[in-house]
């Protein structure tokens, strides 16, 4: 008997030697300490043995299985010490690659613009409007009547704007000049309001034309403001928006709800004036509509013309991003691509 498990001693720690890997370990130390190893059968036997032989044996059986085991624990330990290493290895982190979770959420360019836009304004005195004049669903009355644009004004034309199945009158509106009267409706001079805020055309889409864009409206009206006020704010807006002084001019133009009406145009940014294919070689590009507030919009609002006078002014949001970033596709404003959006 005891010649037996000295045997077995012997064949379980050369075979624990001769482990490899953790998996092959495993199986030896099933083999011999498992309830069903040879090793516990013995021990279950003892109570067959004389009994001046079971503690000796008892005692032997215990000191081998102890043996055996706290060699497997050992070999164990170097088998998980040599395989955390080998992953380790394999998974070696290079900490001076650049970081692929830069997740910070960035403005959109156009709000940024408008936001831009709104805090110059602010500084020139005037006022953010409030939201509820300034409906993007609104009726032919604000979007047009008011604005002293007749029925059979082309920019009435269902070719431009989107009319509403809810009724002939209701439109997604076509400009934000709407808010000029509802906030001269609701409120007595002077009046030194800016609108900005989206506005719908039909139109097809391009790189230069969008059915949804956005506008900002400007309205001042008190007693005497003339032209030159007109002048004088909108040329330091353009100093202040690009960040320099650039040359403009003020050329003549037409809209139902000013008089005179004027468009400007500012020194091609490309070129500095010299002609280039964004300012088709005229050395020009058309920024804004503004003008003297026409005496038949004051009329339309109760607001005597022959006391109060005023000037507007309406520009194109995407258009004022697209020449301050070279950006020369206006749908890239909606694609929402974040390759493009986190330029910003
Ligand atoms: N509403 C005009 C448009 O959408 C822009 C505009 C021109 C607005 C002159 C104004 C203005 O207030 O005075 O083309």
């Amino acid at each position: 008997m005891e010649n037996r498990i000295l045997e077995i001693k012997k064949t379980a720690l050369s075979e624990v030697d001769k482990a490899f890997d953790l998996k092959s370990l495993e199986e030896v130390k099933n083999k011999y300490l498992s309830r069903a190893s040879e090793l516990n059968n013995l021990k279950k036997g003892l109570k067959d043995l004389p009994p001046e032989q079971r503690p000796k044996i008892g005692a032997l059986t215990n000191e081998v299985s102890k043996e055996i085991e706290s060699l497997i624990n050992k070999k164990e330990e170097e088998f998980y010490t040599l395989e955390l290493n080998k992953k380790l290895e394999k998974e070696k982190i290079d900490i001076t690659l650049p970081s692929n979770f830069d997740k910070t959420g960035k403005v959109h360019p156009l709000t940024k613009t408008v936001n831009e836009i709104v805090e110059i304004f602010e500084l020139l005195g005037f006022s953010l409007i409030k939201n509820e004049y300034a409906p993007e669903v609104e009726t032919v009355k604000y979007n047009f009547d008011l604005l002293n644009t007749p029925k059979e004004h082309p920019a009435r034309d269902v070719q431009d704007t989107f009319y509403s199945k809810l009724g002939e009158n209701v439109v997604l509106r076509s400009q934000t000049s709407n808010s000029q009267v509802r906030q001269m409706l609701n409120s007595k001079p002077p009046v030194k309001i800016i609108s900005p805020g989206r506005v719908y055309r039909s139109e097809s889409v391009s790189a230069r034309k969008n059915n949804l864009f956005h506008q900002i409206e400007g309205l001042y009206v008190d007693k005497g403001v003339t032209f030159s006020d007109l002048k004088g704010v909108l040329n330091e807006f353009i100093r202040l928006y690009f960040g320099s002084y650039r040359p403009t001019r003020f050329r003549n133009s037409f809209f139902p709800f000013t008089e005179p009406s004027a468009e400007v145009d500012v020194q091609c940014i490309m070129c500095e004036g010299k002609g280039c294919p964004t300012c088709s070689g005229t050395g020009w590009l058309e920024i804004l509509g503004c003008g003297m507030v026409d005496p038949n919009v004051l009329k339309s609002v109760d607001i005597d013309p022959e006391i109060y006078s005023g000037f507007a002014f309406g520009m194109g949001v995407e258009r004022l991003t697209m020449l301050k970033y070279a950006i020369d596709d206006i749908r890239l404003f909606f694609n929402n691509d974040v390759r493009f959006l986190n330029q910003f």
